[in-house]
């Protein structure tokens, strides 16, 4: 049952979702787990396809599958095709200039190495890294082997205790010595969004480069890298109904370009002697290998599929889920909400009394509830809260008010049982 009154009005001039016809694209959706209709709150973690993405990839493997670039036949030349068209799709996605600024990686985690491994180059002793205090660990661990390389260190921005960045350290902390700022646009473990205009427009005001990791936020909200002015920024293909294994990173052409390569390989090259290697162009120069072409089919469907949709509307859905579900668990005895920063994108931490995060997601999966449960790879925020992790309920545009009445049940459930 739907909770009335808590759905709110639509924003002004943003079209309400019809989400029972959304959820028909999505096969996966329509099954029971442990004798309930699943809920599907793990959207933080990956999300579901529609059958969009799942019959472009079909498609291609059925009809066009050929090694990219290198081929003179019709299969080739339409393979080549097909990933171009993926890499058109990202830039239009997030406003990139041009498609030589997208490069295709694994997902975010390769991203951010990639920048992490071309930097340590220029890194010196004493440098520094400005990063969050609740970033992922993607975001913390290349920066880590960056500075054991180097001598650098990091720079912690400390958060508050309503899980929101503290922008008067942030100032205080980008100094003469910082080499690069690397903030999470929006936090996985706390759904907190960073205001990362004014960060990128400060860094960049002392021509400091500014890394954003978008895993959070690509799905969530429209996304413009001219307009946020950051020189890198990273995301993952799964995290945006797109397939695993697919991800990419913007560069700001001039940054790219004074990087060196990350990897060695075919089509990163123009020519090659034994003593002399070329490199290839952007973005080639850091696509070694054959790529992941099935990745960016899939990709670009996943693009046209949420443009379709609309990001404002996803965002203004997704709102009313994450008040609805805050306003139901904090009202549960016990309940501790981990992350109350004024902006959230849906993502909903918290804990009930001293129930084991685990116990809980075990207790909602019986209840055909899936959530995530632990310490979200963060555990440098999870350590600030004094806490060892949270549950997770995270929303995509497809999840329902029901569902979110389908969690509370599932929690007082958990609560009688466990408490
Ligand atoms: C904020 C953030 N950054 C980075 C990552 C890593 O993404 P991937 O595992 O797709 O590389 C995640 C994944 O949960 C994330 O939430």
């Amino acid at each position: 049952m739907s909770s009335p009154g808590l759905q709110g009005a639509p924003l002004p001039g943003v079209a309400r979702l019809d989400v029972d016809r959304i959820r028909q694209d999505f096969p996966i959706l329509h099954q029971e787990v442990n004798g309930h209709p699943l809920a599907y709150l793990d959207n933080a973690a990956s999300y579901q396809r529609p059958r969009a993405v799942i019959d472009a990839i079909s498609h291609y493997y059925e009809h066009d599958h050929a090694n990219v670039h290198r081929g003179v036949h019709t299969l080739s030349h339409r393979a080549t095709e097909a990933q171009e068209a993926g890499r058109e799709a990202a830039r239009r996605l997030i406003n990139a200039r041009e498609r030589a600024e997208i490069i295709f990686t694994r997902g975010t985690t390769e991203a951010i190495n990639l920048v992490a491994y071309a930097l340590r180059e220029s890194l010196r002793p004493g440098d520094e890294i400005l990063v969050s205090q609740m970033e992922h660990h993607s975001n913390i661990v290349p920066w880590q082997l960056a500075c054991q390389r180097t001598g650098a260190r990091l720079n912690v921005v400390p958060v508050s205790q309503r899980g929101e960045l503290c922008l008067d350290e942030f100032h205080r902390r980008l100094n003469a010595r910082t080499r690069l700022v690397a903030m999470a646009h929006v936090s996985n473990a706390l759904g907190t969004v960073n205001p990362v205009a004014e960060i990128t427009a400060a860094a960049r005001s002392r021509g400091i480069p500014v890394l954003l990791d978008g895993a959070q936020a690509i799905a969530h909200q429209k996304v413009d890298v001219q307009e946020l002015g950051c020189d890198f920024y990273a995301f993952s293909g799964h995290k945006m109904c797109g397939p695993t294994g697919i991800g990419v990173l913007y560069g700001r052409r001039e940054r790219l370009e004074a990087f060196p390569p990350f990897q060695g390989g075919g089509d990163m090259i123009l020519s090659v002697s034994f003593d002399h290697t070329e490199f290839n162009e952007l973005p080639y120069k850091f696509e070694a290998g054959t790529p992941d072409v099935a990745g960016a089919v899939g990709l670009a469907a996943a693009i046209s599929y949420l443009e379709g949709i609309g990001l404002e509307a996803i965002a203004a859905h997704e709102g009313e889920l994450l008040r609805h579900a805050t306003q139901a668990v904090a009202a549960l005895p016990g309940a501790r909400i981990v992350g109350e920063a004024r902006e959230k994108a849906g993502v909903l931490s918290f804990n009930l009394g001293s129930i084991h995060p685990h116990d809980l997601g075990t207790v909602l999966d019986h209840q055909g509830v899936a959530i995530r449960a632990g310490h979200h790879c963060a555990m440098p925020v999870m350590e600030f809260f004094g806490i060892n992790g949270t549950a997770r309920a995270s929303f995509a545009f497809y999840n329902t008010h029901r569902e979110v009445d389908q969690l509370v049940a599932g929690l007082e459930v958990a609560r009688r049982m466990l408490a």
